[in-house]
């Protein structure tokens, strides 16, 4: 499992973790999944990790996490987190257990690419946003975007204290504005800003190809570089449909 080292400066960190909000959960655990775990516990939080094989394919992460995390069944997973991150290929979203994530925040980075997930008729005519797919498969829970624009190595990489000069911002999208608060306090302990772009219906422009994907933190494949609040929402505000 390639998860890069993240940056050092919350390392070992706790603060402002809240008691009673501490458990994450991820539905997936591969590039992203295993990334935003482990900024997730080097800033304090618990981890429950989980995929489609099975939890003792995950024991090798486990490890590299440390003992703040733990390996489960998805099912496990969703019950056991407090916020619920599902990463998983766009094509495996009807496998996201449903009952357990019942009023709960689910953050989903999931994007669409056919060749990988077949083509998705509701996507293809602009229906729907990704994310309004999962809130659909999800009606009890309170869906937020996120993570879904940055490459892995870099959201790695740019994790930054609030208040850095180079702190970077990731853009969410969401119907419930609680759920937003939840996400955005959730990024700031684990090194970013937020810059909400609206509800589900708008995540369209986040998605990939579009400015704000990738691109704004670096070239893919190479070094990243912060991006601001005011560098996203240009961005975000450039897409075209
Ligand atoms: N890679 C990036 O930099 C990046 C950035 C932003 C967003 N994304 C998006 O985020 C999602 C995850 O990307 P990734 O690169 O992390 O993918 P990945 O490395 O291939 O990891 C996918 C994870 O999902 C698990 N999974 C697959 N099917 C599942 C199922 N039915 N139930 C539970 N878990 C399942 C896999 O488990 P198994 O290995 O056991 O099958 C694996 O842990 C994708 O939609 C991707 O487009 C990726």
């Amino acid at each position: 499992m390639g998860v890069l080292p993240v940056t050092t400066w919350n390392r070992g960190g706790v603060v402002g973790v809240r008691r009673g909000m501490t458990t994450i959960g991820l539905i997936g655990s591969g590039n992203i999944g295993g990334t935003v775990a482990k900024l997730a516990v080097a800033a304090g939080y618990d981890v429950v990790l989980s995929n489609s094989r099975g939890p003792e394919t995950l024991q090798g992460l486990v490890d590299e996490l440390g003992p703040k995390a733990r390996a489960a069944t998805s099912a496990e997973a969703a019950a056991a987190g407090e916020i619920v991150v599902v990463t998983v290929p766009l094509k495996a979203y009807g496998d996201v257990p449903v009952a357990p994530l019942a009023g709960k925040v689910v953050i989903d980075t999931n994007n669409y690419y056919p060749e990988r997930d077949g083509q998705i008729a509701a996507l293809d005519n602009d229906e729907s946003t990704t994310g309004e797919l999962l809130q659909r498969h999800l009606p009890e829970s309170k869906v937020v975007k996120g993570f879904n624009n940055i490459w892995f190595q870099h959201l790695a990489e740019l994790a930054r204290p609030s208040g850095s000069a180079e702190r970077t911002a990731l853009p969410i999208a969401g119907d419930d504005a609680a759920a937003k608060l939840v996400v955005t306090e959730f990024l700031d302990k684990i090194g970013y800003d937020a810059v909400d772009v609206g509800p589900l219906a708008e995540n369209w422009r986040t998605q990939r190809d579009t400015p704000v994907y990738v691109a704004p933190y670096g070239p893919y494949g190479g070094a990243g570089a912060p991006a601001s609040a005011d560098v996203v929402r240009q961005a975000v505000a450039e897409a075209k449909r």
